[in-house]
């Protein structure tokens, strides 16, 4: 049977690259997604959705609109130098203007109602700031039991940061949401920079997918290369890029391709460190953060066969 998976992100190239990926794949049933603040504003996020459905030829998902800033601290937006403006590396004029609406109803609400109705069955995977799921929680304490799995896109535990020397962006730019999320006490792994950072997506490898030639990897064609230009000048990269969000999606489709380290994790969530998500390798008893799965090793090339030869369908 699918997995049952409510995706939470901000599209954003490698969310979409993220979503093509999920959608094409049978073992995945796409409950909904909700949308947040990020890569670019909520509202282009919530757009690109909708656009990417539609390109997919799936606007059967429900889109729910999520939050526009983070739980405590004020927007800092930095959208624009890696996923353009519009948060698809500028292409969305490409493609029509989204006949399809989001859902009347808060995205927190969306989550709740939906994790209650199917108890046991749905598998969050946030790959974006945490706010919604924080809001969630907030809502309705009970998710936590009623979950099958939380999948976090985000955090850098034994690694360097990517937002700052310590922290990965989708935890750092929603902290306090994110320490929500992470001291839930939900089944929880992280599939963070640890392991994303050591799937890499040559330009060899992307062109092999925009040789696919179909809706989906036309798309793909499109915005990759803003994403690329973007790790070439902040990365110094040849072109190569890391597709975060569809490593999480991988994840779900095949923990076997993963390594993982069992460990408390706390998220810092003021000062220089803020973001950083700190794993207690003590492996003490008095440990008061909670136990979640770190994502630690992963097979690459099961992950890009993997998301490639979905692609081909
Ligand atoms: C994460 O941050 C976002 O910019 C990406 O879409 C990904 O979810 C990587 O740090
Ligand atoms: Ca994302």
């Amino acid at each position: 049977m699918a997995t049952r998976i409510l995706f939470d992100g901000d599209p954003g190239i490698d969310d979409a690259m993220a979503l093509f990926f999920g959608l094409l794949h049978p073992e995945l049933d796409f409950v909904g997604i909700t949308t947040v603040f990020g890569n670019t504003t909520v509202e282009f996020a919530t757009r690109n959705t909708l656009q990417i459905l539609e390109a997919a030829n799936r606007t059967d998902v429900p889109v729910v609109m999520g939050a526009s800033h983070p739980l405590l601290k004020p927007l800092a937006p930095r959208w624009g130098r890696i996923h353009g403006a519009d948060g698809l590396g500028n292409q969305s004029h490409l493609y029509p203007t989204p006949t399809t609406r989001p859902l009347d109803v808060a995205a927190a609400t969306f989550i709740v109602e939906t994790v209650m109705a199917n108890p046991g069955e749905v598998t969050l995977v946030p790959v974006g700031r945490m706010t919604n799921l924080a809001l969630a929680l907030r809502l309705e304490p009970r998710i936590v039991e009623n979950v099958k799995e939380v999948v976090v896109m985000g955090g850098a535990a034994f690694v360097p940061g990517n937002a700052s020397p310590v922290a990965e962006a989708n935890i750092r730019e929603d902290a306090h949401a994110s320490n929500i999320v992470f001291s839930a006490g939900w089944p929880l792994v992280m599939v963070g920079l640890d392991v994303t950072m050591k799937v890499p997506m040559t330009p060899a490898y992307i062109n092999s997918i925009a040789e696919i030639g179909r809706p989906e990897t036309d798309f793909i064609a499109k915005i990759a290369p803003f994403y690329q230009q973007a790790y070439a000048q902040f990365h110094n990269s040849d072109g190569t890029i890391y597709c975060h969000d569809a490593y999480a999606l991988a994840y779900i489709l095949n923990p076997g391709l993963f390594g993982i380290t069992r460990v408390p994790v706390y998220v810092e969530t003021e000062g220089l460190c803020a973001g950083f998500t700190v794993p207690d390798t003590r492996n003490r008893w008095e440990s008061d953060s909670v136990e979640i799965g770190i994502c630690t090793s992963v097979d690459a090339d099961g992950v890009l066969d993997l998301y490639r030869d979905t692609l081909k369908g």
